[in-house]
């Protein structure tokens, strides 16, 4: 199986790449099939009815192109998204999104809805509640 349309335009034109300066979380993965590593950084904010959304996101992956292609695609279905919302986004969400992942990538794509949670954690920790 081949990568999808979607994967390959993600690849090469990932979204939201880079570094956010001082996040209100962070969350990093590890896949340890191949080592590669991924980091979802959050900026939450309150919208107009006072619920907390992720106002900004970025992502830096050293990772495969499914690796990338994934950060890239949860970084845009996250934004916007209420925490609640985005807490609730699963890799298959992801790899739908993407027009599906050949098999043997599907490993890949478990890190980036994982670091988004985390990163979301992250934050919840920071502010002490749970
Ligand atoms: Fe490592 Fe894809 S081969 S994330």
């Amino acid at each position: 199986m081949e990568y999808s349309k979607k994967v390959v335009e993600h690849f090469t034109h990932p979204k939201n790449v880079g570094e956010i300066k001082n996040p209100d979380g962070i969350g990093k993965e590890g896949n340890p099939v191949c080592g590669d590593v991924m980091h979802i950084y959050i900026k939450v904010a309150k919208n107009k009815q006072g619920k907390e959304i992720i106002k900004d996101i970025k992502f830096k992956t050293l990772g495969c192109a499914a690796a990338i292609a994934t950060s890239s695609m949860v970084t845009e279905l996250a934004k916007g998204k209420t925490l609640e919302q985005a807490m609730k986004l699963t890799k298959k969400d992801v790899a739908d999104s993407l027009g599906n992942l050949p098999p043997v990538k599907m490993h890949c794509s478990n890190l980036a809805a994982d670091a988004l949670h985390k990163a979301i954690i992250d934050y919840k920790n920071k502010k002490g509640k749970k």
